[in-house]
């Protein structure tokens, strides 16, 4: 084979949400030595170019740099935090490339020099308000942590309760990086407001922290869930079967569901990662994010990063959520959105799921809770 094309793999496997990067990284490496064990992409391999930005915004900047100004790389892949992201996107679009985003993100966000293959929040936010509402009611309050994604998903969820006629009763932020102690005052308010819902928009490591303050303080899951889109498999592998049970999550994969594109995806990534390795949906997205891009590299026989986002666009593949394919108007990833509660033995059950991929809206132009 001839030269190789260089995948830039920009996933923190340090730092507070190393834990669910490291799935990102591992997901994108299986997909790229399955394609490499097929034979490759167009006639040659595919290289991987790992670096560690430590889940810090201007570590990702850096990294980007040299990628894309000495690696010779034009694809990258990765990203977690939307301040990492948005750290990164203005080199990837002064240098040309393109990025493969592979988060649930807040939404309102348009590049040409980015896929976005996580949900938008018309993927999950507006299907988890709408469960929330009629199971368990429309007094929420709101925990996360103290950066740009957490302060715009909030918005979002708070104009779905005032647009239900429900009411936001606190919105309560944490350090990024916590002490347990950070929690104290969430849990008093709670306590003291007893609301229906707490929406947490906390990240990484602070998740399980919460989790565990939540259950110590005696709080009932099953009448007072905590309801989340980024509690995923990885935060919930850091905490107590007790602390995760009753909880709920929206999200487009669960490493539960049972069609044959899912379990195979999960077999094969714990045949390779460990037998017990949590494979949340942001795995999902890295994974099925690098077989959209060899697919588009073996379309138009180039990395090209303008021929690349001009040739992904509604070509479809059987991702392991189901078929998914990138929507011409907007860059984003026609999905299916799910809920999913926490079992007594620490993973999901579906309680709700999409009949039909759900396009991609991320700047929320349906603005009802049944558009
Ligand atoms: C996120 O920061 N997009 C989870």
């Amino acid at each position: 084979m001839t030269r190789s094309w260089r995948f830039g793999l920009l996933c923190s496997q340090t730092g507070v949400t190393a834990s669910v990067e490291n799935t990102q990284l591992n997901a994108s490496l299986l997909a790229i030595e399955q394609l490499n064990e097929a034979g490759g992409v167009a006639g040659r391999l595919i290289e991987p170019v790992i670096h560690d930005p430590a889940s810090n915004p201007r570590q990702f900047a850096a990294v980007a740099e040299r990628m894309l100004a000495r690696e010779q790389i034009r694809l990258i892949f990765g990203c977690y935090m939307s301040s990492t992201r948005k750290a990164l996107l203005p080199l990837v679009e002064a240098y040309r490339g393109l990025l493969f985003y592979p988060t649930l993100y807040e939404g309102f966000e348009y590049s040409r020099h980015c896929i976005y293959t996580g949900a938008a929040p018309n993927q999950n936010s507006m299907q988890l308000a709408s469960y929330l509402f009629a199971t368990y009611g429309k007094r929420l309050l709101l925990v996360g942590s103290n950066y740009i994604y957490p302060y715009e998903s909030n918005r979002i969820m708070t104009e779905l309760v005032h647009q239900a006629g429900g009411v936001v009763l606190d919105e309560i932020y944490v350090p990024l990086t916590p002490h347990r102690s950070d929690f104290d005052t969430a849990i008093t308010r709670i306590g003291r407001t007893r609301p229906d819902v707490i929406f947490s928009t906390v990240v990484g490591e602070g998740t399980a922290m919460f989790y565990e303050a939540y259950h110590k303080a005696g709080f009932d899951a099953a009448s007072m869930p905590i309801a989340s889109l980024t509690t995923s498999e990885a935060e919930v592998a850091e905490m107590s079967a007790g602390a995760a049970r009753g909880h709920i999550t929206a999200s487009p994969f669960f490493d539960i569901l049972p069609h044959r594109s899912a379990v195979d995806f999960v077999a094969s990534y714990r045949a390779r990662f460990g037998s017990a390795a949590p494979v949340p949906a942001a795995a999902e997205a890295a994974y099925f994010q690098v077989i959209l891009a060899a697919r588009a590299i073996a379309r138009v026989g180039s990395d090209d990063p303008a021929l690349i986002q001009a040739a992904l666009p509604d070509h479809e593949i059987e991702a392991p959520q189901g078929f998914v394919r990138i929507d011409r108007d907007n860059n984003h990833c026609f999905l299916w959105p799910r809920v999913g509660r926490l079992g007594g033995n620490g993973s999901f059950e579906i309680v709700w799921e999409s009949d039909g991929q759900v396009k991609p809206d991320p700047y929320r132009v349906t603005q009802t809770l049944d558009g």
